[in-house]
């Protein structure tokens, strides 16, 4: 199949490339870059010998899109491109709901234009809420006691695609509800980047381990957890990768839905063990008040995906620490040469290629 990866430059968009190319599958990505590098890509070129499309341009630009679907003829659409800081939605809502619902707007309306039934759309296990009882499944309530912006517009972009496909009943609607992504491929070459401090525990435990920060803030420790601290449910994002390679190939008539995640949590506190283990080095934390907005436990009932998919995360945490450090090590700017090098890219809805030419 010839796949379009909406923000396909990013943190899961180039495992899922790397992983597709590795099936066979054809990739071609759409990406502003505004949050991403192409040189995630041209990494993800490197490992797999083939080659990858990529097109930099804003996906509300609906002309442009156009002319991407045009020259690229994909067969499905795989949409990870979105905005995705928690705390930057509640100070930048209309943003938020700009970015994430404009964009799908227009590519569901190009997909619909240009007759391309398959999508898969990457959701977020955010949108069951604070009520929802655990663990959570994908009959579970959606769209109640989402605390911010970014997670109601994950659970609006799922009714709209519900209220799509009873408008087109030959689409074919995957909805990815993710749990916590963490880790990066197992070659180090490619991984989380985050551009500014991470808001995530992972990508800052990581830098706290390589010395760049001081300390982990762990945030409260009087939750009702076996510790005190948050339990979430962490899958290695090379697992997360290849459950959408198999949503992708699933032969799905109308929406529907799948949790990816391992079925389990692990604590603050058991990640920064399980880090501090595999980099055989001391991570100080403190705890400090929680976060606004933080439940005590989220992790989910897997069955549905190992199920229908044929899908099962294989990897442990250990393992995601492990392939974290490795990138962490290799990659202490992340896809930059050196510390805060950053600078916007242009806008271009040519082809552009990544300059890698396959090995023989
Ligand atoms: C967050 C978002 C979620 C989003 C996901 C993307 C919130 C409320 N939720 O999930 O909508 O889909 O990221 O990956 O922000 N923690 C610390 N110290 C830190 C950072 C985190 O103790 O510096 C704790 C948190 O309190 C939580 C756990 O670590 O218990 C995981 O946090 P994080 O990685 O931010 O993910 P979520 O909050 O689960």
């Amino acid at each position: 199949m010839r796949a379009l990866l909406t923000g396909g430059a990013g943190y899961i968009g180039s495992h899922v490339a790397l992983e597709l190319l590795e099936r066979g599958h054809e990739v071609v990505v759409i990406d502003d870059l505004s949050n991403s590098s192409r040189e995630s890509l041209r990494r993800v070129e490197e490992l797999s010998g083939r080659k990858v499309d990529l097109y930099v341009a804003d996906l509300s630009d609906i002309d442009a899109t156009r002319e991407i679907f045009v020259a690229s003829n994909p067969d499905a659409v795989i949409h990870l491109a979105g905005l995705k800081a928690v705390g930057e939605s509640v100070a930048d809502p209309i943003r938020y709901y700009r970015t994430n619902l404009g964009c799908t707007f227009t590519l569901v309306q190009v997909m619909r234009e240009f007759r391309v039934k398959k999508l898969v759309f990457s959701s977020s296990a955010t949108v069951y809420g604070t009520i929802a009882d655990l663990p959570v499944s994908e009959s579970s309530v959606v769209g109640q006691g989402i605390t911010n912006p970014y997670g109601q517009t994950k659970a609006m972009i799922e009714q709209i695609l519900q209220d799509v496909a009873v408008t087109d009943p030959e689409m074919q609607l995957t909805i990815l509800r993710y749990f916590n992504p963490i880790g990066a491929h197992e070659s180090g070459r490619i991984g989380e980047d985050p551009r500014q401090v991470p808001n995530n525990l992972l990508p800052f435990v990581s830098q706290v381990a390589a010395g760049v920060r001081e300390e982990v803030s762990v945030f409260g420790d009087g939750f009702a957890t076996p510790d005190g601290t948050g339990v979430r449910d962490y899958v290695h994002v090379v697992d997360l990768a290849r459950g959408h390679v198999a949503a992708l190939e699933a032969s799905l008539g109308g929406v529907r839905a799948f949790n990816l995640g391992t079925g389990h949590g692990s604590s603050v506190l058991q990640v920064i063990k399980a880090f501090s283990r595999v980099a055989r080095r001391s991570i100080p934390y403190k705890v400090v008040a929680p976060r606004l907005g933080d439940v005590a436990v989220s992790y989910g009932n897997v069955v549905k995906a190992a199920e229908e998919l044929g899908w099962v995360a294989q990897r442990t945490l250990e393992d995601a620490c492990r392939d974290a450090w490795r990138w962490q090590l290799a990659n202490p700017y992340g896809y930059s040469s050196q510390a805060n090098s950053f600078v916007p890219e242009r806008l271009d809805p040519k082809p552009d290629g990544c300059g890698v030419v396959p090995p023989p």
